[in-house]
């Protein structure tokens, strides 16, 4: 560590799990375990990141929603290669044509540099490898990383052993009690991609939370901050507590994917699509000594209906609280539509491959050529649920076909569109010209094609 920045090692490697009981389940994890470990960065203090890559793939490592330079971004195609290792042939796959000699290769690691001149807020880290993000981040490539800042340390927000992250995905096991991806070939671990009978997506039929299944959490009956991430495939989530509070929403949300909101937003249900983050607050005060708390998932069923439960196992004193005003809204304010110079339209369909603009991802194409600050709005459609992820910058909706939803304020940088939907997002291109993507979240859509080229500059 000098004074400006900090810099952290991490290594992909394989590791063994203990996820179900009495068995040890092979993983590919950052350090070897999943979730790997959480960085915590401030705002401004620029972090150095050396990922390693020990695993018989190649890697690429993303910041998902960190306002990132394009060589540090995680390009498909940044690929790191284990020392010694060779990048695979791979021509075509899903639509797509590749060839070596578009891959930027390091052997052995690859230093990411992030600024991190953003404001304070839940990121995530995770793999980006060209055409196999899907099974690399199915097998654990993914964890979080923290930004904080004075605005966010100043609120009496739950804190300490009360601010918890909470990764939830779901997976399924084989009678062995492995992973167990539907790969195109199976026998060959080390190159996995997904069999086009997925195009919809892989569904795992067990929870984890933090790498757990179905968890309990003992809580006092006092607030708790929750910093939710839905981190699976293909699974949206919707959210809600059973039994419900006896006074007042289930969920006070105080941030969403780009950081704190400007006020408190109290929710019943939240629906969190892949990559989105909810960062909120349950008030157990609602609930009385000896309750369970069961964390449901309204959209799933049997099995995956149950995300985790809480127990309210002790009395305390409450020190936290939710103010009204959470942090300054004049920036957010202040990005109004009349300030957008181009609006842009961004078609996601297809199926088989996955299209954005009647098209598959195309390395050599160029789909969208934003200028360096320009404010835009992009016009997103869908013909089924895609939730659509844009790289470097974070973006507000505007508008969508069924109205705004109230679970869609605050800097976003997912965006979960419903079937036939239109959707309005409106962001300022900052700071760093480059090379970018655009994509659908659903990540086995995204490992089918369903990707653009974002040329900032
Ligand atoms: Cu979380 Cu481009 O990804
Ligand atoms: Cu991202
Ligand atoms: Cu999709």
């Amino acid at each position: 560590t000098d004074d400006t920045t900090d810099y952290y090692e991490l290594t992909a490697r394989a590791g063994s799990a203990r996820i179900l009981p009495g068995v040890n389940t092979t993983i590919w994890g950052y350090d070897g375990i999943f979730p790997g470990p959480t960085i915590v960065s401030r705002s401004g203090r620029r972090t150095v990141v050396r990922h390693f890559n020990e695993l018989p793939v190649p890697t690429a490592a993303h910041l998902h929603g960190g306002h990132t330079p394009a060589d540090s971004d995680g390009y498909p195609t940044d690929a790191i290669v284990r020392t010694g290792g060779t990048l695979p042939d791979i021509r075509q796959y899903a639509g797509m044509t590749m060839s070596p000699g578009d891959f930027r290769v390091n052997y052995g690691y690859r230093d990411y540099v992030y600024p991190l001149n953003q404001r304070a807020a839940t990121l995530w880290y995770h793999d980006h490898r060209m055409g196999f993000t899907a099974p690399q981040v199915y097998y654990g490539l993914a964890g979080f990383h923290l930004v904080s800042d004075d605005e966010e340390a100043g609120l009496p927000l739950p804190g300490g052993d009360k601010d918890l992250l909470l990764m939830i995905v779901d997976r399924a096991f084989d009678g062995d009690g492995q992973l167990k991806y539907p790969a195109t070939d199976p026998s060959l671990l080390h190159e996995v991609g997904v069999s086009s009978r997925y195009h919809n997506g892989v569904l795992g039929d067990t929870i984890l939370v933090n790498g757990v299944p179905w968890p309990f959490l003992d809580v006092a009956n006092t607030r708790y901050r929750f910093r939710i991430l839905n981190a699976a495939n293909a699974r949206r989530l919707e959210l809600a507590l059973d039994p419900p509070p006896a006074d007042g929403p289930h969920f006070i949300q105080v941030g969403s994917d780009g950081g704190l909101l400007g006020r408190p937003v109290g929710h019943d249900l939240i629906s969190i699509a892949q990559g989105e983050r909810f960062d909120v607050v349950v008030d157990f005060r609602n609930y009385q000594v000896g309750d369970r708390v069961t964390l449901v998932n309204r959209a799933g069923s049997g099995s995956t209906a149950v995300v985790m439960q809480f127990r309210v196992g002790r009395r305390e004193i409450d020190q936290s609280w939710v103010p009204s005003t959470l942090s300054d809204p004049s920036e957010y304010d202040a990005l109004t539509p009349d300030l957008a110079s181009v609006t842009r339209a961004m078609r996601f369909s297809g199926g088989n491959p996955w299209e954005i603009n009647g098209a598959p991802f195309d390395l050599g194409r160029v789909d969208a050529d934003p200028k360096l600050d320009a404010t835009e709005i992009w016009k997103i459609s869908t013909s089924a649920h895609h939730p659509v992820h844009l790289h470097l910058v974070q973006f507000k909706i505007i508008a969508r076909t069924a109205g705004v939803r109230p679970t869609d304020g605050g800097w976003k940088d997912t965006f979960d569109l419903s079937p036939r939907e239109d959707g309005y997002i409106l962001t300022r291109f900052s700071d760093y010209p480059g090379m970018y993507v655009f994509h659908c979240h659903n990540l086995e859509h995204e490992d089918m094609a369903m990707m653009a080229n974002v040329a900032v500059g």
